[in-house]
């Protein structure tokens, strides 16, 4: 498969084999993660390697105990990471703290999902499966206790990585379209929106989750997982993180 075959071909995979990376393997992940487009080459990040059971054990809490949190051998958290420029700027004496801001957090943040995305599609062109794990940013401040993250340092993305022991069907998308604009961003119509959302509200996975919630539309079912005041309390955790890790006053 080429690299367009691969990502066209991208499904999340949550159940693996039981079968180690090889290093070989593991190692041209991390290159391809590493080689990504980087704010002005600085390459704000770090990426942590998980492939220790009891490691993925301590984390499993703050995943929520997800399965994938402990279900595949490899497990790479990627970090927005200014601390190692900032080592860098000290063991040179030059004095400065021009990066503790939002505006450089998310030059990181962009540094950053790069690298993790670089690192997916990588592992899925070498036959491996994978998914992200959100909950990478629910439990901020638990993370940065467990990885031992230094100030500076904030986790952002988290991928489970394996031998893929399922075979998924392609999940349902919104048509290409639903996403492009030319030129100028062209505000949906609700006309518009029932067009783009028809094909996803026939899917047989839409007509399945909507049986086993007992709800009516696919607004109904994430308005209901991911609630105001849940997302309101993580997000408190997330701006507290960024004050104790020196990118918010
Ligand atoms: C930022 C991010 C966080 C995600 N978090 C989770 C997660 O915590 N658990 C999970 O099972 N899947 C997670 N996923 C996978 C998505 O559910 C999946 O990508 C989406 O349903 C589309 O399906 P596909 O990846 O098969 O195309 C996450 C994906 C992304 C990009």
């Amino acid at each position: 498969m080429n690299t367009i075959e691969t990502m066209l071909s991208h499904r999340s995979v949550r159940k693996f084999k039981n079968q180690p990376i090889e290093e070989s393997m593991l190692q041209q992940i991390l290159k391809a993660a590493c080689s990504g487009s980087t704010m002005g080459n600085m390459q704000l990040y770090s990426i942590i390697v998980t492939q220790d059971k009891e490691m993925m054990q301590k984390m499993a809490p703050f995943h929520f105990n997800q399965p994938i949190a402990t279900n595949a051998p490899l497990m790479l958290t990627f970090c927005v990471d200014i601390n190692r420029f900032y080592r860098y700027c000290e063991a040179r004496d030059v004095v400065t703290d021009a990066y503790s801001n939002m505006h450089c957090y998310h030059w990181a943040i962009t540094d950053t999902i790069i690298a993790a995305q670089n690192a997916c599609v990588a592992a899925e062109s070498l036959g491996l499966g994978l998914c992200y794990l959100g909950t990478i940013i629910f439990n901020t401040p638990d993370f940065i206790d467990v990885l031992n993250l230094p100030k500076h340092v904030i986790p952002l993305a988290c991928v489970a990585i394996g031998y893929p022991d399922e075979n998924m069907p392609l999940t349902d998308k919104l048509p290409v379209e639903a996403l492009i604009h030319t030129n100028t961003y062209q505000d949906y119509s609700d006309e518009r929106i029932n067009e783009l959302y028809k094909e996803k509200e026939a899917h047989p996975n839409t007509i399945a989750l909507l049986k086993e919630n007992n709800m009516e539309n696919l607004a109904q079912v994430f308005t209901q997982r991911f609630k105001k005041e849940d997302n309101e309390y993580f997000a408190s955790l997330m701006i507290q993180s960024l004050v104790k890790q020196g990118f918010m006053k």
